[in-house]
């Protein structure tokens, strides 16, 4: 399979992307360091050519809501549109474990960024939002 890990060099992601490679996967890697701005968008449809499954690890260091919120619309909003296009058929969102059940700051975001990996605009694919507790 060829999985696209979008924040494949933060300290999640760096480990997704080892895993998948270990497992016989090709990896291809999405964050700023590599040349693509998820935010921005510019040439996400073409490094998602031929790619089955995006893994989202992004992250934004802010406490503030408003920050990532901002962050979290735009990166999952440029993934989904892309990934339509492309053809990509699964999508998976890294989430954090009770982070609905603290509404301050960051976490909102966080916790919207699931629900819009399962809302239409993920129809047509298979898209989860499994959980994990801090890592240290
Ligand atoms: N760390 C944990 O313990 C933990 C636990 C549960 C869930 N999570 C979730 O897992 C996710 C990743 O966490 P993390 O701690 O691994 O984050 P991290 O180390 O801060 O890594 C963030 C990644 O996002 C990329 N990124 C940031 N802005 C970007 C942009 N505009 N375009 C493309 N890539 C961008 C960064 O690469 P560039 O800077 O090169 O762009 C980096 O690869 C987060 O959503 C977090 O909520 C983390």
């Amino acid at each position: 399979m060829r999985i696209a890990v979008a924040g494949g060099t933060g300290l999640i992601g760096t480990m997704v992307a080892e895993i998948a490679l270990a497992a016989g996967h090709q990896v291809v890697v999405l964050a700023r360091g590599r040349g693509v701005d998820l935010v921005v968008g510019d040439g996400l449809t073409a490094a998602l050519h031929g790619v089955d499954a995006v893994i989202d690890v992004t992250n934004v260091t802010t406490l503030s809501a408003k920050r990532s919120t901002t962050f979290f619309a735009a990166e999952t909003a440029n993934l989904l549109a892309a990934e339509k296009i492309a053809g990509v058929s699964h999508h998976l969102v890294l989430s954090i474990v009770g982070v609905d059940r603290a509404p301050y700051g960051y976490t909102p975001a966080s916790t919207r960024r699931s629900g819009w990996s399962r809302s239409a605009r993920c129809r047509g694919r298979s898209c989860a939002p499994p959980s994990s507790t801090r890592w240290p």
